[in-house]
């Protein structure tokens, strides 16, 4: 019998909320999964069913649901949560950027933000509403909690993107691709091609450079391009996985090194800004930012975009 330990709450209990809740469950780590939302029931409800699962996936992990309102009601059942994964806010809709989300999100998730730090003065926040770098940023103020307990999800579903596109074009399995995106989560994601590889082998190996090209436009499109396919919201399976991911290696205190929207303070001459590098992420949340070489192509890229989501950052925070 695997032991389980610490609570995780999942703010916004959409797609996105609802489908990170399942997989946080099945992994039958967590004592306890809480589930909110504003709708009245719909987290009980989900919490519900997703209880009435556990006898055909064998999995002992409790869920729990809490309708919480904009001035703080219900917000103590998340009290003492070791996470805290928020996922409140609107979705993208076809022909829309991350960024038209940011007026009536950054409204939202200062709310969440503020009333979880109230309960769960120790948690580590991982943030995925969008647009993802400036609501991080923006969490982070409002709780102000310390810098490195609070981060963002977007670089393990970018790379699991690329990763995806790199397989299928190539016919081989997703596990001989290894791939890496940094930068934002946006127009000025930056795609690493000198850290890809296909069975060992160099991406640049493998196929050309026009592939690779395409490819990577594809990868910085991905949300869009499931967006245009559903018409109403967007993607969960794949944002959902990213995330668990994240909050299983803070539950574990694994370590594990994995790319995040995290505080740069120095690593590869930027600092005082939100952005995708990789991190290694444990109990306390980023333990260190983790530099690797870069091709200078790839430099000035990760540095065009920590310009840019500065500045977008600071529309935001400044008050
Ligand atoms: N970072 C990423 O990689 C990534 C990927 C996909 C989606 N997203 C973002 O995640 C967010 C959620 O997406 P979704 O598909 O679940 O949308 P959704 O519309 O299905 O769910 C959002 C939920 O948030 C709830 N909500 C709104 N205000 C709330 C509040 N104050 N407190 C608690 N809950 C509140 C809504 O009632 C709704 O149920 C969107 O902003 C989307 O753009 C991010």
């Amino acid at each position: 019998m695997p032991e389980r330990h610490g609570k995780v709450t999942v703010v916004g209990a959409g797609f996105y909320g609802s489908t990170t809740a399942q997989r946080l469950a099945e992994y039958d780590i967590f004592e306890t999964v809480m589930l909110t939302d504003i709708i009245e029931g719909r987290p009980a409800g989900l919490a519900l069913d997703l209880n009435q699962s556990r006898p055909i996936e064998g999995f002992e992990t409790e869920v729990a649901g809490v309708t919480t309102t904009d001035d703080g009601g219900g917000y103590e059942e998340t009290a003492g949560s070791d996470v805290v994964i928020i996922t409140a806010g609107l979705p993208r809709k076809p022909g829309m950027s991350r960024m038209d989300l940011l007026e009536v999100n950054a409204k939202i998730v200062r709310g969440v933000a503020e009333n979880v730090a109230k309960h769960s003065p120790n948690a580590v926040l991982i943030v995925v509403s969008n647009p993802l770098d400036e609501m991080t940023a923006l969490t982070q103020l409002a709780s102000q909690f310390p810098k490195e307990r609070v981060f963002g999800q977007a670089g393990v579903l970018d790379t699991a993107r690329f990763t995806n596109n790199v397989a299928t074009t190539l016919g081989v399995p997703v596990s001989s691709v290894q791939t890496l995106t940094l930068g934002s989560h946006g127009d000025t994601m930056v795609p690493v091609p000198s850290a890809c590889s296909v069975s060992g082998k160099p991406l640049a190996d493998v196929m050309d450079q026009a592939t690779i090209d395409e490819l990577v436009a594809r990868t910085r499109n991905g949300g869009a391009e499931v967006v245009a396919l559903l018409k109403t919201g967007s993607a969960y399976f794949a944002p959902s996985a990213a995330v668990a991911r994240m909050a299983r290696a803070v539950i574990e205190d694994s370590g594990a090194v994995i790319p995040v929207c995290a505080w740069v303070d120095g690593e590869y001459g930027i600092s005082g800004v939100y952005l995708g590098v990789e991190a290694e992420i444990g109990a306390g949340g980023v333990r260190r930012v983790v530099e690797r070489d870069l091709t200078e192509s790839e430099l000035a890229a990760l540095r065009e975009a920590a310009e840019a989501v500065r500045a977008k950052q600071a529309d935001v925070t400044t008050p």
